[in-house]
Parts: structure tokens; sequence; C-alpha cells
């Protein structure tokens, strides 16, 4: 395929910054898809204190940025994608982008978000101008981008980013950007556009319904996903607009970077281990049940946790069944997360309560989470929803076999365990109930100790499993393309 031109946007990106698997996601693509030849640059905001960033080198002009009435000026840095010839340019602006967070900027008033996202948005379609290079397609993450299409079918329709056509990768449904109806002045953006079918939702301005009426194509990322959000159940309140646009829309599944995620050369690992050797392993549960002070035993079966806790999640559901697992069965728990605080307080508590079996480390940390995952016996998700989902992933490659929900893409991603023939890569339930979890992890739990053979089949199974990048990368390239036909039948 003829090469493209692609500028991604998006509000994280690893390993600069980092909430979730959507800047994991980016950064991978990008990498793969420069590796096919294509010409793929990154845009986010110059947040406070990015990891990695002491390399970055400051373009020479101030950046323009054409909001309403009024201009406003970003600096513009520089630097690759580590490990890779990606060029990243990071979006700085005091006012917007002068704290760490992401989602919270630092008036550390959500209101403020409208702006910051409205600025980032226009920011990437005036740097595109202002570097004299107009891309075939911008290739929009979540509701931050989604001012992006408004503008391109908008202010810019007569101008040469008018032509270029819009991806728009939905992560995760459930956050819209909300914002009030002044917002549009702010941006610049015509009155007009404040409609039902545009940016119009129950009064406010819905950044991400703007994002999805907008754009060109849409994905989300796993197939599974693209057909829960027409859902009612799914589709956060987007689902009629979802099922007007299935036309053009498509799943596709995320991959994971290997450069990353692999037992075999990962540096946090006390010893590499592999499917034909997993010996390694042995010593990662033991690092891993140290760290989170747990009795030192490899014959206990480890159930690990890295996760947002957020109610998406479904953790809520693992913290009022700990008592009642720890009683009845010879487990322990590790859980690495951080979000909602309640939730925060309930595994601390557990920790306090059942010392040397539960362990939780309240916090976000990169190599933790390296170890957790690959120390583990087991790693669960019970997700509500899951997009896609890449613990689960992680989880398999370093042979713990996930215990799922059946929901997004962790149907996709994990086959079910059929105990006839042993084949199968993790221990999956229907229901969001405290009791499905509860019987899936004694299912887990019992294979663990009375079937061996077949608990280290699905381990195996699950190592030996396929989740690169390459075949999503090239699906990605027929959805630019897709977008760019779509976009110059237009003109
Ligand atoms: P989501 O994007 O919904 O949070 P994913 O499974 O796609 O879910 O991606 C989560 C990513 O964030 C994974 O790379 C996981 O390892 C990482 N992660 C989540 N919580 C933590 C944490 N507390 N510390 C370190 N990494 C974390
Ligand atoms: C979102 C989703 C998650 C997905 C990730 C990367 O945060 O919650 O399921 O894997 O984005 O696409």
């Amino acid at each position: 395929m003829e090469a493209q031109r692609i500028l991604m946007v998006s509000p994280e990106v690893a390993p600069f910054k980092k909430v979730g698997g959507l800047a994991d996601v980016v950064g991978a693509l990008a990498k793969s898809l420069l590796a096919r030849g294509h010409d793929v640059r990154i845009l986010m905001p110059c947040y406070a204190g990015l990891v990695g960033f002491e390399g970055a080198e400051p373009l020479d002009d101030p950046l323009i940025v054409r909001l309403g009435g009024h201009e406003a000026y970003g600096r513009v840095w520089q630097q690759t994608l580590p490990g890779t010839a990606v060029p990243v340019y990071f979006i700085e602006h005091n006012q917007y982008f002068g704290a760490p967070g992401v989602y919270s900027g630092p008036s550390g008033i959500d209101a403020d978000n409208g702006k910051r996202f409205a600025f980032l948005s226009r920011a990437a379609i005036d740097f595109c101008y202002q570097t004299d290079w107009i891309p075939d397609v911008v290739h929009c993450h979540d509701w931050p981008c989604g001012l992006i299409p408004v503008y391109l079918n908008t202010t810019e329709a007569e101008a040469s980013m008018g032509r270029v056509a819009t991806v728009f990768t939905i992560h995760n449904l459930q956050h819209h950007g909300w914002f009030h109806r002044s917002l549009l002045d702010f941006a610049g953006l015509p009155e007009w556009v404040f409609r039902s079918d545009g940016l119009e939702s129950m009064g406010e301005l819905n950044m991400l319904k703007g994002g999805l009426y907008h754009s060109t194509k849409i994905t989300t990322v796993s197939p599974r996903y693209a057909a829960e959000v027409q859902t009612p159940e799914g589709g956060h309140g987007l689902n009629p607009l979802l099922h007007f646009r299935a036309s053009d829309l498509i799943g596709v599944l995320n991959g994971v970077d290997t450069d990353e995620w692999d037992p075999q050369t990962d540096p946090v690992l006390p010893e590499p281990f592999s499917a034909e050797d997993l010996t390694g392993k042995a010593a990662a549960k033991a690092a891993l049940q140290r760290a989170y002070g747990l009795e030192e035993r490899p014959d206990v079966p480890l159930f690990t946790v890295v996760s947002r806790l957020a109610h998406q999640k479904g953790l809520d559901l693992l913290a009022g069944i700990v008592d009642r697992l720890l009683a009845d069965m010879v487990v322990q728990i590790a859980v690495l997360g951080t979000g909602e605080p309640a939730l925060e307080s309930v595994f601390h508590e557990l920790s306090a309560r059942h010392p040397g079996r539960f362990g939780s480390y309240i916090g976000f940390d990169n190599e933790r989470a390296h170890l957790t995952i690959a120390g583990g016996d087991c790693f669960v998700m019970p997700s509500r929803f899951e997009p896609c989902g890449l613990g689960q992933m992680y989880a398999m490659i370093y042979g713990s076999v996930p215990v799922v929900r059946a929901t997004g893409g962790l149907i996709d991603t994990v086959v079910p365990y059929d105990e006839r023939g042993s084949t199968g890569t993790g221990f999956v339930f229907e229901h969001p109930t405290e009791d499905a979890l509860y019987y899936t992890i004694g299912w887990a739990c019992a294979t663990y100790y009375d079937r061996h053979e077949a608990f280290r089949q699905l381990q195996l199974n699950g190592m030996r499993g396929h989740y690169t990048w390459d075949v999503s990368a090239e699906k990605y390239e027929a959805v630019y393309g897709w977008a760019r036909g779509a976009r110059s039948a237009a003109f």
C-alpha cells in the first residue's frame, strides 16, 4: 500500500504520559505504522513532568492557535518516540497543560477541560498549516479530540485541511466531555454545529458526540465493542448515533507492543522465561509475593489485578468476596491500582485484615505492573464493560491465566477454557455478580490444585497466542484508505 501521512492526536501517549491503555495503544500503533512505511506523527499536550522528555527540542517558531476571536500561543517541542523514528510533537501552554494531570488541568476545574482540549484540537490543525505538512488522515483518539473533525467540516471546509479525512477511535464510550455551549465561541466554531445531529446533547456541548458525527470513519478497539456500542446497554446514550453510523464503524482489535511486554526480555523480571522454559516464572512469583508482603509460597495460586479502580472494571465485586475467598480457599491475591477513593481504602483495609494473603499497592507504578502481571498464576478482570483491555493480553503473554467477564474485547481475546479438551486461554464468566466471580475464581483454583496438566496447558495456550500489532496495523491502513476514499468522494 502507498505510504500515507497520518497525524495521531491523543491526550496520552506512553511512555511520556499514561493513565490507561490508550497511551500504550497510540505509541505502539504509530511504531507499527512507521515500520510499514507510513509518515506517522504524534501530537499531544506538553504536560508538566512528562516521562522521558529530557531530550525534547523546541521548534523555532511559536505555534499560533486561532481560537474564536483571539489567538493563543503555544510552544512546540519535538522528540522521537523512544526506540523509534516516530516524531512526537508536544504542545506547551502553561494555563492549559502546565500541571501533570491529563484530565484535570492546572486550575483543577473540570470545566476547563473544554478549553484545554479545544485548544489542543485547534493547535493540531494550525500545527499542520504552520509546518506545511498536510496529512492524509488525522487519527483522533477519544473525546478530547472530538472537535478536530468538527473544525475540518466547518471552519476549514474551504482550506486544505478541509479535505483531510478523519478516523475517530473510541477507546471508551463512557467519557463524553460535556461542556457549556459557550465553548463554541471560545473555540471559534459556528453556532449551527450546536444541534442534535452534531455537538448538542441535552442542551450541553458534547465533544465526543460532535466528533462521532463529524468524523469520516469510526473505529472501536475490538469488534465485539463495535457491536456493543450500538446497544442501549453499551451505548452510554450514544447508541442511536452509532447505530446510525454503523456503515462507517468498524472494530479493530488492539495489539501488544512486544518490545515492552515480553517475559524473555523484560528487564523488570528477576529471570527471563518463555513457553519453552517456565522456570523463571517461579522467581517472578517469589519477587511479587515479597513486593506485596505475601507469604512466599510457590504452591499457592496467586491471583493478581493491575487496573484503574473505576466502576467499569468491576473490582468492587472482587473487594466484596475477598473475605469469603480467603476463608474458603487457600489462595493469595495482590492488587495494584489507583482510582476511586472508596475502593482504594477497601483494598487497603483488606491488606490489613489479611496480612500475608492479600496485598495491595495503591498507586501508579509501571515496573510493579510488569512484575504483578508476570508473577501471578491468574489475572483477574471482572469488567462490567471493556472496550478492549490490554491487561488480559499482557497476562497471557506472561503465562498468567486470565479470569475475565464475557464482555467487549475480553471475549475477542480470551478463549474460554473447555475442560473436555483443555482448550482455551482463560476462565470466563457471564454475569457481573459477586457470586459469578467467586465461583469462577473457585474453578480456577480447583484447576490449579487438581488438574495441573490442564492448568499448564491453559498457560501455554495463552503464551503461544498472537497479540502483536502487525495484523491490527494492517487493518488501520485499510481504514485510513477507506476514510480517504470517502472524504475525496465528498468533494
Ligand atoms: P484501561 O485503558 O481501561 O485502563 P487497559 O487494560 O486497556 O485498561 O490498559 C490498562 C493499562 O494501564 C495497562 O498497561 C496496565 O498495565 C496499566 N495500569 C493500570 N493501572 C496501573 C497502575 N496502577 N500502575 C501501573 N500501570 C497500570
Ligand atoms: C480504554 C479501554 C480499554 C482499552 C484501552 C485502549 O481505556 O477502557 O478497554 O484497552 O482504552 O484502547
